[in-house]
């Protein structure tokens, strides 16, 4: 019994920064490649992908969680990039199911490879999907992505919904071009048993750049607009609680099949609940997703000792916040936003 107590303390103590968060959760981007180009995420001319040597293998993906899971990690996101343009994600979700300490294994994905993978993921032990659609207009689907089809994502939500995953969908509110259509998103929520997410547009990336520091300007729009839209509608709504939530605030409105979540980074800082650990598809530790700090762990995963000394050094210079609601004059001058865009981090 002393033992077990001592080996829990461990665990719960190994993954901890020096302001008393606990790290459970990890965000693991297994390619920066994607067939779309969503304008909150990546510059229109596109971005030079990683030479595929430069991204981790299957093998050192798999050993990776291992060890994560060694330190704590319970629960694990495969996101890209777009995760399904890896021809070995099946197999990546397979192996990291079967790690007795994950206990939860999610996928971020565009959806538009879902009618082929749904079930190959279901059975391969995929729980729980978030699909991005920010739209239901065909037209500005394309014009949001930058090509991508509609349709076909609809064929991708409609295959997964054969299966008992837990479906999220996210909606990045873009102010002037999918605001109008909050009202639609609630209403699906209404009719469908999926958790409609708002997020706010993050100034990460090309649009925290200078020159394009006015996308994010112009586009940023805080999600008070959600709930004037139910009072416009006469729509009622209570608190709603889902499981391994983070820092999504949730909502369900009176007699619906889903509910509806607000993620709101920007105006609404969830530091201080931050229990995540993010590595990129090449192989560096990020504690935090706004800033520069990065640390490649890829040399160490075979290396556990080591891997964990890496690990808690990280941790311990964890940033306790981020600055993405300061204006430019509040910024701290000796710290930089990462350089990396939204598709090299994974979200
Ligand atoms: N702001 C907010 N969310 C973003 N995502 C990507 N870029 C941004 C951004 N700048 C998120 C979206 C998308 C997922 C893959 O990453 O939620 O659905
Ligand atoms: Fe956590 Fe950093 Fe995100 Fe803040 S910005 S919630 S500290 S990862």
């Amino acid at each position: 019994m002393v033992t077990m107590q001592t080996s829990l303390m461990t665990e719960n103590t190994v993954l901890t920064d020096p302001f008393g968060r606990v790290h459970d959760y990890l965000r693991l981007s297994i390619t920066d490649k994607c067939n779309l180009r969503c304008v909150y995420c990546m510059p229109e001319e596109g971005l030079e992908f990683f030479p595929d040597e430069k991204v981790l293998s299957k093998a050192e993906i798999v050993q990776l969680v291992k060890n994560f899971a060694a330190m704590g990690i319970k629960k694990v996101r495969l996101t890209g990039g777009e995760p399904t343009l890896r021809a070995d994600l099946c197999e990546i979700v397979e192996e990291i199911s079967v790690i007795p300490e994950i206990e939860d294994i999610a996928l971020t994905t565009n959806g538009l490879a879902l009618p082929r993978l749904a079930e190959k993921l279901w059975k391969a032990g995929l729980k729980r999907l978030n699909i991005s659609i920010d739209t239901f207009n065909s037209e500005k689907y394309r014009e949001i992505t930058r090509g991508g089809s509609l349709k076909q994502l609809l064929k991708g939500i409609e295959a997964a919904s054969q299966f008992p995953f837990v479906i999220k969908l996210n909606v990045v509110v873009i102010k002037g071009q999918n605001d109008d259509e909050i009202a639609d998103f609630l209403s699906y929520s209404m009719t469908h048993p999926v958790n409609v997410r708002f997020i706010e547009f993050m100034p990460i990336g090309h649009s925290n750049n200078a020159r394009d520091t006015k996308l994010w300007e112009d586009n940023y729009e805080g999600l008070d607009r959600i709930f004037q839209v139910c009072a416009e509608n006469g729509w009622e709504y209570k608190p709603y609680y889902m499981s391994g939530n983070g820092p999504s605030e949730n909502y369900q409105l009176a007699g619906a099949l889903g509910s509806f979540g607000l993620i709101h980074p920007v105006s609404c800082r969830f530091c201080d609940s931050c229990n995540r650990l993010r590595i990129t598809a090449d192989g560096a530790v990020k504690s935090c997703l706004y800033w520069d700090d990065e640390s490649n762990i890829r040399e160490n995963i075979f290396d556990f000792e080591a891997f964990r000394t890496q690990i808690q050094d990280v941790l311990a210079l964890k940033p306790q916040n981020h600055e993405m609601a300061l204006a430019a004059n509040e910024k701290n001058k000796f710290q930089k936003p990462t350089w990396r865009h939204m598709s090299q981090i994974g979200g």
